[in-house]
């Protein structure tokens, strides 16, 4: 896309260049000795983006969270319009079953977990969601976590240690990076989905050393892209070479495949890889996270041995009932119901996207990445949508390469055909505004 510099920001006397290129790591102050003040010049770049409406970060919502929202910037202003930018995949986050299922929690449990699961933070609405989801996801031995990234981070850094490799995705998710670099394993980055190149590190590792352990580590659908490995091929190659496949499923669990058990279902694959993790944080309403595995032992040992499981409280009794009745409605009919709906949703809107002339990549699934162009044309365009009414996602560097700003649109079972076509109206709106592109009477929707 050409950037076209708009009058808005002529108008704005814009030192245009600090503001609108650049990333955040080019305003740290690594030359600066305190530790604290170093960072503060990544503070400053932050809020003279968002006093010029260019930070499109850091929001809090008021109200509920759903197909609209309204709330506020960090700097008090305002914004509200259509919500593309939520992790509520099959619209739970109201429910009526879930909402009583807090309170009838609460009176029943109290409201903490008061300390780690080695401890007493275990309790009984956490022992029914670990039995549940052993049996909804076929694994003798489902383990909560706190969050979802406690759990990746935890499991790669426990399982691999010094002495061990780590072969994992070049694009896999901030948990699981941080976990293989905390873990002493020699760490090993493949390119995004190849398959083979995990092949060839596994052949030239086992050569090297036929006794040490290799953990591979990839997503079901990876939460910026969009896509999927192929999970049976992956998981036959490391059983070939006596590697360990992990797999974190956060995206997709609950919100695809027949009966919601996601891209493993889709593939064929549901209890068939060796290690599962997984969030509560985007389909199940809540927070939280857990490890599946098919050996009873790992739980024991996880409690003693793995920090965020031993060190940090356990899931309170509120955010596992969120979960246990989020998981019942997911098997449900409704849950069928709900992913259909979320599925027309998602295939409408990447439909009216490339009709308009945007270009969307990945698979179809609740995730919707949209290229906007460079850092500049990203940032006003976003803008202009929040302006406006439309609520995105901006994914920027270090989420994602330097040059490759795009949104990352989110899509509910609870939006309406109506509400898509007011998105792609603001897009193209945004995309005249901003660069030389066809206005919005031009287009379709
Ligand atoms: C692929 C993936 N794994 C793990 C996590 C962490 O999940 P949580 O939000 O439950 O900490 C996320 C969330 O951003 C994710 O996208």
């Amino acid at each position: 896309m050409n950037l076209v510099m708009p009058n808005i920001l002529q108008a704005e006397n814009l030192a245009s260049d600090r503001v609108l290129n650049g990333v955040v790591n080019d305003h740290y102050a690594g030359h600066e000795s305190n530790l604290v003040r170093r960072w503060l010049p990544v503070a400053e770049w932050f809020d003279d983006r968002c006093d010029l409406g260019l930070d499109p970060y850091q929001k809090y919502s008021r109200g509920k969270i759903s197909a609209t929202v309204s709330g506020v910037f960090r700097n008090g202003v305002a914004f509200s319009g259509v919500n593309f930018a939520s992790q509520d995949y099959l619209s739970l986050s109201s429910h009526l079953r879930l909402v009583r299922s807090v309170k009838s929690a609460a009176e029943d449990f109290g409201v903490h977990s008061a300390g780690s699961s080695s401890l007493m933070g275990g309790c009984e609405m956490s022992l029914r969601l670990e039995q549940a989801f052993e049996k909804f996801l076929e694994y003798r031995e489902v383990t909560l976590f706190p969050t979802g990234w406690t759990a990746g981070y935890g499991i790669v850094k426990m399982l691999a240690r010094p002495g061990d490799h780590i072969v994992i995705d070049f694009l896999a998710h901030a948990c699981l990076q941080e976990g293989a670099s905390c873990s002493g394993a020699t760490v090993h980055r493949f390119p995004h989905l190849s398959n083979e190149a995990v092949r060839k590190h596994l052949v030239r590792i086992r050569s090297a050393q036929p006794d040490a352990g290799i953990l591979v580590v990839t997503e079901t659908l990876f939460s910026m892209d969009s896509d999927s490995p192929a999970v049976a091929e992956l998981q036959a190659i490391c059983t070939e070479h006596g590697a360990t496949l992990l797999v974190d499923c956060a995206h997709d669990l609950g919100c695809m495949g027949e009966t919601g058990r996601g891209i493993l279902e889709v593939q064929g694959m549901v209890g068939k890889v060796d290690v599962l993790m997984g969030s509560f944080s985007k389909t199940f309403a809540s927070i939280g996270g857990f490890v599946a595995t098919q050996h009873r032992g790992l739980r024991t040992a996880m409690r003693a041995c793995c920090g965020p499981q031993t060190f940090t409280n356990a899931m309170t009794p509120i955010q596992a009932a969120v979960v246990l009745e989020a998981l019942a409605i997911v098997s449900d009919p409704e849950g069928a119901v709900r992913r259909k709906r979320l599925a027309a949703n998602v295939a409408y809107l990447r439909q009216q996207l490339h009709e308009n002339g945007f270009v969307t990549t990945g698979e179809p699934s609740a995730i919707v990445p949209v290229a906007v162009g460079d850092s500049a044309t990203a940032r006003l365009m976003t803008r202009h949508m929040t302006r406006n009414g439309a609520i995105v996602n901006l994914v920027e560097y270090p989420a994602v390469a330097r040059s490759k700003s795009f949104w990352r649109l989110q899509v509910m079972a609870d939006h309406e055909g109506s509400q898509i076509n007011d998105l792609v109206c603001k897009a193209i709106e945004a995309r005249a505004a901003i660069c030389n592109q066809p206005t919005v009477e031009e287009c379709s929707p």
